[in-house]
């Protein structure tokens, strides 16, 4: 195969006043859509985007999930592979899509500018290599999105100011609308248009910034196909979980014959939080029919009756864990489970929330008002830099940057999902964890208590990794490994980790570069549940970093 280039045209960055929920705001956009454009590629691809900024926010994109082998600068988080691009400026995001066929999808990498600034990658296989599965009639992004009456950069910066938690969204979206269930709202409803007996792949994003999801549709079920980017042993269920980060495509079949009757899709949070401090409203999507012998799709009929699904209780945790119990690599000759049989690195990290002391004579709205919110990975908070962290790397310029001594193990070890400590504070640092090239990668997360328990989605930037075991409470190093699947674990870039648990996943170093990692709930993230990788080069000329584009944004 010849790659051919993909050439997503001149995005821009701009603002576009949008009305929802019966409330016009000016948001953020890539070229004045929300949500912005989806980006087509196909296997084997080399994607050239160049970004023009034209609002007052500094801005980056990241493209979720893509392996960004060597090209780590085009990899998009702020202060981690690239300062941000300013207003006025452009840069060119240049890589090439290796190994990878499925839904991901892009966002805006700093602060919270990605409530509004994202959009679905779609990558084809390549060019007559068919689907593990029977081809779908057709293909529909189905993007979950997350939307507050206020300005988000508002939102997130009084919550830094008080320390407090930032105010929870109004409404969740599918594809930009949230749909009957929201005042004012009806007209404003995402449709899905099918025709009896035909199959449709439902390509789910969960674009959300604080909540996971429970999808459903129905009297329909859903055969789950592939998970971020990666075929997965078919199996069909009535809901599904989806954590920020996320995408997971499913086959709807439609009913054999007309069924005179329209269908909700529905999608609400899942949280084992306290009620209240969550979003706990619903979106609600329609899935209606075509009319027999009308030669299009007719307008949805009002008069028909309306089904609705039962999703989960918001704190159904036994619900997420059968869902996640069920995904499996295909493992097949053409499309195997490469993991790593053998370990050459073994870490144990923390992940969860703390807090940090108010600032001397003010009073704060964290868990006291003597403290704020923070949180952590082995109790480090991390702070970002004011310059890119790859760049100091490949500078060799790393002193007052970063220090590459990120804890491997927790420094004070205590009874993880016990009562928690009577000192929940965490330590702010900028640290990295230095990987040789080619390292294979055990690491283990465990939630814990502080602050109540809590399910984390975990991403890791540059690598897909297998989640090869998970469990509740403390996990047990001598005997836990024994029940870890090496055979066919789903393969992923995201991973819930359970509230009052622990996962153990598995990757291969083989990418040179500095690669974030974070929760991927926004207001974690933003707290410092997040740290960096080092992946040092290796000794052959195609194990190295590529050096830095010309035009990359200087902070
Ligand atoms: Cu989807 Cu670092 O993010």
């Amino acid at each position: 195969f010849i790659s051919s280039t993909f050439c997503m045209r001149f995005p821009t960055v701009q603002m576009a006043n949008v009305t929802r929920l019966c409330g016009t705001k000016g948001i953020v956009t890539v070229n004045g859509e929300y949500p912005g454009p989806a980006l087509l590629a196909r296997e084997g691809d080399r994607v050239v985007v160049r970004v023009t900024n034209r609002v007052a926010h500094n801005v980056t994109l990241h493209w979720h999930g893509i392996r960004q082998l060597r090209s780590g600068w085009a990899d998009g988080p702020a202060y981690v592979t690239q300062c941000p691009i300013q207003t006025g400026q452009s840069y060119v995001y240049d890589f090439t899509v290796t190994g990878q066929r499925g839904t991901l999808w892009w966002h805006a990498h700093i602060s919270w500018l990605r409530a509004t600034v994202y959009g679905a990658i779609v990558i084809l296989p390549k060019h007559g290599v068919p689907y593990p599965f029977p081809p779908p009639h057709e293909e529909v992004p189905v993007v979950l999105g997350e939307w507050w009456r206020a300005d988000t950069e508002a939102v997130v910066r009084q919550a830094l100011r008080t320390g407090g938690a930032p105010n929870i969204s109004d409404a969740f979206t599918i594809n930009g609308l949230p749909g009957p269930l929201y005042n004012c709202s009806a007209k404003d409803t995402f449709k899905l248009k099918v025709e009896p007996g035909k199959t449709y792949m439902l390509r789910l994003v969960n674009a959300a910034l604080n909540d996971e999801l429970f999808f459903s549709v129905a009297n329909h079920t859903l055969t789950v196909v592939e998970v971020d980017a990666v075929y997965v042993k078919p199996f069909t269920v009535k809901t599904l979980i989806i954590s920020p980060g996320q995408t997971t495509n499913v086959l709807l079949t439609a009913k054999p014959f007309y069924p005179k009757a329209n269908f909700y899709m529905l999608a609400a949070p899942y949280s084992t939080i306290r009620p209240g401090t969550f979003d706990n409203t619903t979106v609600a999507g329609i899935l209606e029919y075509q009319k027999p012998g009308s030669p299009s799709m007719s307008s949805f009929d009002k008069d028909l009756p309306l089904f609705k699904p039962v999703l989960p209780r918001f704190n159904d945790t036994g619900f997420v864990t059968n869902f996640t119990s069920k995904l499996r690599s295909l493992a097949t000759p053409q499309y195997p489970a490469a993991v790593p049989r053998s370990v050459d690195k073994r870490f144990f990290f923390t992940v969860g929330l703390g807090t940090l002391p108010c600032p001397a004579n003010t009073t704060c709205q964290g868990p006291t008002n003597k403290t704020q919110f923070a949180a952590a990975m082995n109790n480090v908070s991390l702070v970002l830099p004011s310059t890119a962290l790859l760049q100091s790397h490949f500078t060799g310029v790393s002193r007052g940057v970063y220090g590459s001594n990120f804890p491997v193990t927790p420094l004070l070890k205590f009874n993880y999902t016990g009562a928690p400590p009577n000192n929940t504070n965490v330590a702010k640092g900028t640290k990295l964890l230095v990987l040789p090239f080619n390292a294979s990668v055990e690491l283990v997360m465990q939630d814990t208590s502080i602050l109540g328990f809590e399910s984390h989605p975990l991403h890791l930037h540059g690598f897909n990794f297998f989640v090869v075991g998970q469990g509740f409470g403390n996990y047990d190093a001598v005997n836990d490994p024994a029940k870890f699947n090496l055979v066919d674990p789903v393969e992923r870039n995201t991973v819930g980790v359970p509230a009052g648990g622990w996962v153990a996943i598995r990757f291969l170093a083989d990418n040179p570069g500095v690669w974030f990692m974070h929760c991927h709930l926004e207001v974690h993230t933003t707290w410092g549940l997040r740290m960096a990788w080092l992946v040092l080069d290796g000794s052959l000329p195609n194990q190295k970093l590529l050096p830095p584009p010309a035009d990359l944004p200087k902070c």
